[in-house]
């Protein structure tokens, strides 16, 4: 099988003996069979943290799930900067967390939680932090600003949480270079190996955003609609 694998900027092809194994396994028997500088990043090998996702044929995979095939061109994640060869730097995309206020900050004690309150998020709850959805995004490719597709899931994972005593403020956060900036064009969605649906959860939270007062600025601009202070601006 042959595998050809961008490195800085080129395309390195190489024979591989494997068949039938995972790309992670055919990383790993080039590294240690035939370059050792290869570099590429992995930690689980079980689709659990996020570490080795990169792009096969243009689509973004998890190496250690993606079944290696004859002629598969192998790329690191786009949208991030890059360390070498299949290793990118994360921490852009990572900080936008802290940006986007993506965490439980002031909780209602002894609230109960119903079965249908847990399965509302908990889908949400189960991203990897892989990157695939920063990757895929057109907007976050543009918009370096853009709080992007896992943030925003995140976000959701706390408005949505009935114990969250001040869901307006991470309502109040996310409205420049976040909801109302995604194109809703689900590339995320696509290549979500955790079948998150960060498209979903950006409509769901524009819902919460119209509840507390405000509207798409697109349409505002045509002289109706609310401000980003919830204020109308007729
Ligand atoms: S939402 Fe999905 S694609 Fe995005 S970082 Fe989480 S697991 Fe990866
Ligand atoms: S749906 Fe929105 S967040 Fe997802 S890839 Fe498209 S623009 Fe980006
Ligand atoms: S090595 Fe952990 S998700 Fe692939």
């Amino acid at each position: 099988m042959k595998i050809s694998i961008k490195r800085e900027d080129s395309y390195v092809e190489y024979d591989v003996l494997s068949s039938d194994v995972t790309l992670l396994e055919v990383l790993n028997e080039i590294k240690s069979k035939v370059d050792a500088t290869l570099a590429y990043s992995s930690g689980c090998r079980s689709s659990v943290c996020g570490s080795c996702a990169v792009r096969v044929n243009g689509k973004e995979v998890l190496a250690c799930s993606y079944k290696a095939e004859d002629g598969d061109i192998v790329e690191p994640l786009l949208n991030t900067p890059l360390e070498r060869d299949l290793v990118v730097n994360m921490d852009k995309a990572y900080s936008f967390n802290a940006k986007a206020k993506a965490w439980q900050s002031t909780i209602v004690q002894n609230v109960k939680l119903t079965d249908e309150d847990e399965k509302r998020n908990a889908l949400q709850s189960d991203c990897i932090m892989c990157g695939s959805c920063y990757s895929a995004c057109p907007v976050y490719a543009t918009n370096s600003d853009f709080l992007g597709p896992f943030s925003l899931t995140r976000v959701w994972r706390y408005v949505s949480d009935k114990r969250e005593q001040n869901p307006k403020d991470k309502i109040d956060n996310i409205q420049v270079n976040g909801v109302w900036d995604c194109t809703l064009c689900n590339a995320c969605t696509l290549v979500c190996p955790q079948d998150i649906s960060s498209k979903a959860d950006i409509e769901k939270l524009r819902a919460r955003s119209v509840m507390f007062g405000y509207n798409d600025p697109s349409f505002a601009s045509f002289g109706g609609g609310f401000g980003f202070d919830g204020t109308p601006s007729f």
